[in-house]
């Protein structure tokens, strides 16, 4: 069969190994830790370009690509258009995320079922009209992992924005300005029971369903909005620590079916 070879990531379907499960972090600085987690085995790096680091791990004998995605939209689009190219057909996002409910704790899983589409990239993919939603297959083995691992779960709609501050509706920006659209919105979204504010949620889960592809997202809580606005180190890391063993288990039941 032909080698594909895709340009941003610097991959080709070669050196994938017949990777058709992908875990995407934002961060190129979590992708090591992520591929060198249990129960993946023989991690290593495969390629590494702007913002796209990628290392291949296994479970058992099923190859994984982890893949860092660079924060938002647009480079997330990318990211799943040429993972997609290789033939990766399950993609699950692990991140961050501010909570903004008031009952959901900093180290809590966001499950996102589905997106509020505040994003741009889904667009070019998808008229707005069409749902960002997730794969039930990865929202079942999502809910599945976090319960055997005892890590709070919730799980639900997110809002998914192209800005951390003003899309978020956060004042302590440079300015402190949030332009009228966003002022009141996140209490809007409260009301509407939304869970969340993070990034990437609508650009993975439009494009993977306009795809036909199985997408999800996991999100470690590392703030609650109706608490605090600040982000500490401890919260950072309580929350990345639940989303990437939650990613990791899911990942693991994903690669049985
Ligand atoms: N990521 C976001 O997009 N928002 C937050 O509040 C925290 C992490």
């Amino acid at each position: 069969m032909a080698v594909r070879t895709v340009y941003h990531l610097d991959l080709d379907s070669a050196k994938t190994e017949g990777a058709a499960l992908a875990l995407l972090p934002g961060d190129p600085g979590r992708v090591e830790a992520l591929a060198r987690t249990a129960p993946f085995e023989r991690g290593r790096e495969l390629a590494c370009k702007r913002e796209y680091r990628t290392w291949i791990a296994y479970l058992g004998r099923t190859p994984v690509l982890v893949t860092s995605t660079g924060i938002g939209g647009p480079s997330a689009s990318i990211a799943i258009d040429e993972l997609a190219q290789l033939g990766v057909h399950t993609l699950l996002r692990v991140g961050t995320t501010g909570a903004i409910q008031a009952d959901i704790d900093v180290g809590t899983v966001i499950v996102t079922t589905g997106a509020v589409r505040l994003d741009g990239a889904s667009r070019h993919y998808a008229p707005i009209e069409y749902p960002a939603v997730a794969h039930p297959e990865v929202v079942q083995a999502a809910i599945s992992a976090a319960s055997a691992l005892g890590i709070a779960c919730r799980a639900g709609v997110s809002a998914s924005c192209d800005t951390f501050y003003p899309g978020q509706e956060r004042y302590d920006s440079y300015t402190g300005y949030v332009p009228r659209r966003f002022q009141g919105a996140t209490e809007e979204w409260r009301r509407l029971h939304v869970l969340n504010y993070e990034m990437e949620s609508s650009t993975v889960l439009t494009l993977t369903a306009a795809m036909g592809l199985r997408g999800g997202c996991v999100a470690g809580v590392v703030v609650n909005r109706t608490r605090s606005e600040a982000i500490t180190r401890a919260d950072l890391e309580a929350g990345e620590t639940h989303a990437v063993r939650v990613a990791v288990g899911a990942m693991a039941r994903l690669a049985g079916r």
